[in-house]
């Protein structure tokens, strides 16, 4: 009876691998000895020899050790449930463009809960996942289902799990609570989306990343929008979301070691009372936002940067018309712009040029950015 179930798992393992690199798939050595693995990376092929070993040293190699369960472009899976894996447990299951995979049973988890660390659904057909199993998963880190359908995550809750990858799913919204104490970053890329409840991120003290590339968040980012409660802050990344205006508080608890990305969006004009307060706090670190790749006019509305070495560091962009903010000529923004008094509310002020019609900025010899 060990036996046969050595030789399913056997055959569920060879072939079923993708493209990795060194030991992974394979266990650690000394957990299986005398039985061996070795992985072909050329055929994607995992093997293992237990020709030295006797039989209750083989259950033990397949059944007391954690295994990485892979499979890669499997369409003939289209529903996972418990016991497909006898009573072996993984720490590691990838199952990848398993186009036809519509549905996880809460039992397909439950049988790893107190081994699997790291499960990916990738790029199959999924519009739900059992997620009221995931407290019982006990050891769990990151869930990936980048590439399905789900439309929404409902309450979460888990004590262990880091990561959450969502990419290109159908989700707009996320308004339920989550309770995830070490919760540390989240994708949510190529999904239309662009609403959270408010308060979301406020009890993720140790929140680092958060990606929503091709999200929906333009045109406006409002004020409170993104609201980070955390002291490490790494990554924000809002890539490509058409967003033309960003209102003064919209994003908050970014810290020194920040990095904003805004690239590829619409954004015309580095307004003070919006980018000041966020690059005060980032020039006492290594942070920076990044505004490539928007129509910014660089006009007098700029001066207060560009008339500002410390700040202007901790920023890389480019104008509409080419050159990058670094490229650009303080000195003529001091002789053509003007501050207008008094400030506006906060204390920022507004440039505007003295030469009225006069564009201030030289255009060097940089191609226009090529935009859709
Ligand atoms: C299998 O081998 C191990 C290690 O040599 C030994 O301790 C064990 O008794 C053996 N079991 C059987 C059933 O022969
Ligand atoms: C699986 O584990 C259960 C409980 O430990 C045991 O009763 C059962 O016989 C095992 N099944 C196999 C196929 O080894
Ligand atoms: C640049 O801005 C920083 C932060 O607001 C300020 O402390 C500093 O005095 C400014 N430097 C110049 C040259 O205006």
């Amino acid at each position: 009876m060990d036996e046969t179930i050595v030789l399913c798992l056997l055959s569920l393992l060879l072939s079923l691998v993708p493209p990795t690199s060194g030991q992974i798939p394979c266990p650690d050595p000394e957990d299986i000895s005398p039985c061996t693995c070795s992985y072909d990376e050329e055929n994607g092929q995992v093997s293992a020899d237990c020709s030295l070993a006797n039989v209750s040293e083989i259950y033990s190699a397949f059944n007391d050790v954690v295994w990485e369960f892979n499979t890669w472009g499997n369409v003939a899976i289209t529903e996972l449930s418990g016991g497909i894996f006898g009573n072996v447990s993984f720490q590691h299951v990838f199952i990848m463009y398993s186009e036809n995979l519509v549905t996880i049973d809460p039992s397909f988890l439950l049988a790893m809960k107190d081994t699997l660390v790291t499960v990916s659904f990738t790029s199959g057909r999924l519009e739900d996942f059992p997620w009221d199993v995931v407290p019982q998963l006990v050891v769990i880190e990151q869930i990936s289902l980048d590439g399905n359908a789900v439309t929404t995550v409902p309450e979460l809750q888990s004590s262990t799990l880091q990561s959450l990858w969502l990419r290109d799913n159908r989700i707009t919204t996320l308004q339920e609570k989550w309770i995830l104490p070490i919760f540390s970053s989240l994708a949510l890329g190529g999904n239309p989306f662009s609403e959270f409840s408010s308060g979301f991120f406020a009890d993720f003290g140790q929140f680092g990343s958060f990606y929503c590339q091709e999200c929906n968040f333009g045109p406006t980012l409002n004020s409170g929008k993104l609201e980070f409660n955390t002291r490490q802050l790494w990554e924000l990344h809002l890539e490509g979301n058409h967003i033309t205006t960003i209102e003064a508080g919209a994003i908050s608890g970014y810290t020194a070691e920040t990095k904003l990305n805004l690239d590829e969006n619409s954004i015309t004009e580095v307004k003070e009372e919006v980018f000041r307060p966020i690059l005060e706090v980032l020039s006492s670190g290594d942070g920076i936002v990044s505004l490539l790749d928007n129509p910014i006019q660089c006009v007098c509305s700029m001066a207060w940067l560009v008339l500002n070495q410390t700040l202007l560091e901790h920023v890389v962009g480019n104008c509409e018309n080419g050159p990058s903010f670094q490229e650009l000529d303080p000195f003529h923004f001091e002789e053509s712009c003007m501050k207008m008094n008094p400030p506006m509310p906060g204390g920022h002020s507004t440039w505007v040029s003295s030469h009225l019609g006069v564009i201030p900025f030289p255009r060097r010899g940089r191609p226009a950015v090529d935009r859709e």
